[in-house]
C-alpha cells in the first residue's frame, strides 16, 4: 500500500486518536490473522476499525464512537442492521434448531420467494456464498453447452473462486498465484469498454460455454455499463448458444426487486444470488432455466440419461439465513423497501453533489439506487458535480473513479467525522438511512474535505 499521502497527516493522527482501542486489538489481531484481518477490503491503513454493535443506520466502535453506516454489511443490508424483522425471524428458528440435516419449511418458503421476484428464475438451488453461486453457473454452462472457455469483464467481481480470482483490480495483477494455467487458459478476460471486440471475440470461439457480467456493471455499478452493451450480449449469447450469467449477487433485491434484469428487461439464462437474498445472514444462490438447472436433477438425468452435476453444501438453505431470508423477501415482493432504499441513495448523490459544488471540489456522486459511488476525479477533468453522467465518460476514465491519491485519506477523514464509507469510496443505502441521516453525512463530508483542503491534498 503506498502510504505517502498518509505521512504527518493530521486526518491520520486524529482517527487514531479516536480508535486506540480498535488498534489495540488489531496489533492482537495480526498475531492471529494474516494482516490481522478476515477479509481483504478491510485492510486499511494505519488500522481497521472494530465494530462492537450496529443498529438500523448506525453502528459503534470500540473505543464508543458512532457512526452512520454506509458499509451496509458489504451491501447484505436493506433494512440497515438487526432490524426488528429480521432479529425476530431469526429468534423464531434458532430455539428449533439451526441444521435439521433435512429438508424445511423455510427453505421452501423462501425459494419460492425467490422465483417470485427473479424473473428468470425457474429452478433455484442454494449455496453458503455468492462466490458458491457463480462457481456452480459456470460449472452448469459447461456441461450444458459441452464447452470449455468463460468470457469475464475486466474489474467485475464475481467472489473468490479460481475461475475469476485474476485479471481485475481486485487480483492486483493479471494472474494469481495458486490458480492452474488450465482455467487461466479458459477464461477471457474482456474490456466491456470495447464492446464491438466483446462481439467479435463472442462470434469467433466456438468453444465458449458462458459469459458472465455484473449487469449494471463493474463493482456493481462504480464502472456501469450501458444496456445497449448488455442487450448485445443477450443477443448474440442467444444466437450463440452462449450461457448468459449475470451475478446479481449485490443487484438482486436492491436495483428492483426483481434485480437488474427486472430494471434491464433483460433476462439471463443464469442468475448468481447473495447477500440481500438471506438478509443479512450468510447464503447464495443459483437460478436460472430449467432446463439448464435439471443437470443438478436425479430424476431429470435418469429420465434423459445425462450425468448429474453433483451438489453438496453442510450449510445450504441453513434455516437461520432462511429464516431471515424469507422474512425480508417477503417485504420486498409486499412492501416498498427496495424503492424506499434507492430514493434515499438518490437523495445521498444529490446531498453529496450540492456539497461537492459548494466546496467547488470537482468529485461528484453518482450510482443506480441505493448503490452510490464518488467519481474522485484523479486527472482533474471539467466535471459539474451536479450535472454528471458516468455514461458520458469513456470507461477508461470511470475506471479510475476512486483513484484520487486523497481517496483513502477521505475516507478517513468521514470516519472521523463519525462515517463509514467503503473503500471504492461509495455508500450502500438502505430503507432505513433517514434524511436526517443523509443531511448529517452531507456535513460530515463537507468537514472531511475541508480537513483534505487543509492538506494542500485536494
Ligand atoms: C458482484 C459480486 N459477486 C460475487 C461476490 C462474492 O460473494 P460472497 O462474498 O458471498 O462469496 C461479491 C461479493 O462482494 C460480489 O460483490
Amino acid at each position: 500500500m503506498d502510504t505517502t499521502p498518509f505521512t504527518n497527516s493530521q486526518i491520520v493522527a486524529a482517527f487514531e486518536e479516536r480508535t486506540k482501542r480498535s488498534k489495540a486489538r488489531h496489533l492482537e489481531a495480526r498475531d492471529v490473522f494474516p494482516s490481522g484481518v478476515v477479509h481483504d477490503s478491510r485492510h486499511m491503513f494505519p488500522h481497521p476499525l472494530y465494530v462492537e454493535r450496529a443498529e438500523g443506520a448506525r453502528k459503534w466502535d470500540a473505543d464508543g464512537n458512532e457512526y452512520i453506516d454506509y458499509y451496509g454489511g458489504h451491501g447484505s443490508l436493506l433494512l440497515g442492521h438487526a432490524h426488528p424483522s429480521m432479529v425476530a425471524a431469526v429468534n423464531a428458528q434458532v430455539s428449533l434448531g439451526t441444521h435439521p440435516a433435512a429438508c424445511h419449511n423455510l427453505e421452501l418458503e423462501w425459494g419460492q420467494l425467490v422465483k417470485l421476484l427473479i424473473p428468470s428464475a425457474d429452478r433455484v438451488r442454494f449455496t453458503s456464498s455468492g462466490t458458491e453461486a457463480n462457481l456452480m453457473a459456470i460449472r452448469l454452462a459447461r456441461a450444458f453447452t459441452g464447452k470449455n472457455k468463460l468470457v469475464r469483464f475486466r474489474n467485475h467481481f464475481h467472489g473468490w473462486q479460481d475461475h475469476v480470482a485474476f485479471g481485475s483490480k481486485f487480483a492486483g495483477t493479471e494472474n494469481v498465484p495458486g490458480i492452474i494455467a488450465g482455467i487461466i487458459e479458459n477464461v477471457i478476460v474482456a474490456d466491456a469498454g470495447a464492446p464491438d471486440d466483446v462481439r467479435k471475440v463472442l462470434e469467433s470461439d466456438d468453444d465458449i460455454a458462458a459469459v458472465i457480467l455484473e449487469p449494471t456493471g463493474a463493482s456493481s455499478g462504480q464502472i456501469p455499463v450501458s444496456r445497449d452493451f448488455v442487450k448485445m450480449l443477450r443477443d448474440v449469447t442467444k444466437e450463440r448458444g452462449i450461457v448468459l450469467i449475470f451475478d446479481e449477487v449485490v443487484t438482486g433485491f436492491r436495483v428492483s426487486p426483481g434485480g437488474a434484469q427486472a430494471a434491464l428487461g433483460l433476462l439471463p439464462d443464469l442468475t448468481a444470488l447473495a447477500k440481500i437474498l438471506a438478509g443479512g445472514l450468510p447464503a447464495g444462490a443459483i437460478c436460472g432455466r430449467r432446463n439448464i438447472m435439471q443437470l443438478l436433477d436425479f430424476e431429470a438425468a435418469e429420465f434423459h440419461g445425462f450425468q448429474k452435476i453433483p451438489h453438496q453444501g453442510t450449510f445450504n438453505a441453513n434455516p437461520l439465513s432462511a429464516a431471515a431470508g424469507t422474512a425480508l423477501l417477503a417485504q420486498i415482493a409486499e412492501g416498498d423497501i427496495t424503492d424506499v432504499a434507492n430514493a434515499q441513495g438518490q437523495n445521498l448523490i444529490q446531498a453529496w453533489n450540492q456539497v461537492f459544488a459548494d466546496e467547488k471540489v470537482p468529485w461528484a456522486a453518482y450510482g443506480n439506487g441505493s448503490s452510490t459511488y464518488i467519481f474522485t476525479n484523479p486527472d482533474g477533468l471539467d466535471i459539474d458535480p451536479l450535472n454528471f453522467d458516468p455514461l458520458s465518460h469513456p470507461m477508461a476514465v470511470m475506471e479510475k473513479a476512486g483513484g484520487h491519491p486523497a481517496a483513502a485519506l477521505f475516507r478517513l477523514a468521514l470516519l472521523v467525522n463519525g462515517v463509514d464509507v467503503n473503500s471504492k469510496p461509495g455508500a450502500i443505502v438502505s430503507a432505513v438511512h433517514s434524511d436526517a441521516d443523509i443531511n448529517e453525512t452531507a456535513e460530515a463530508t463537507g468537514k472531511a474535505l475541508g480537513m483534505l483542503k487543509a492538506e494542500g491534498l485536494i
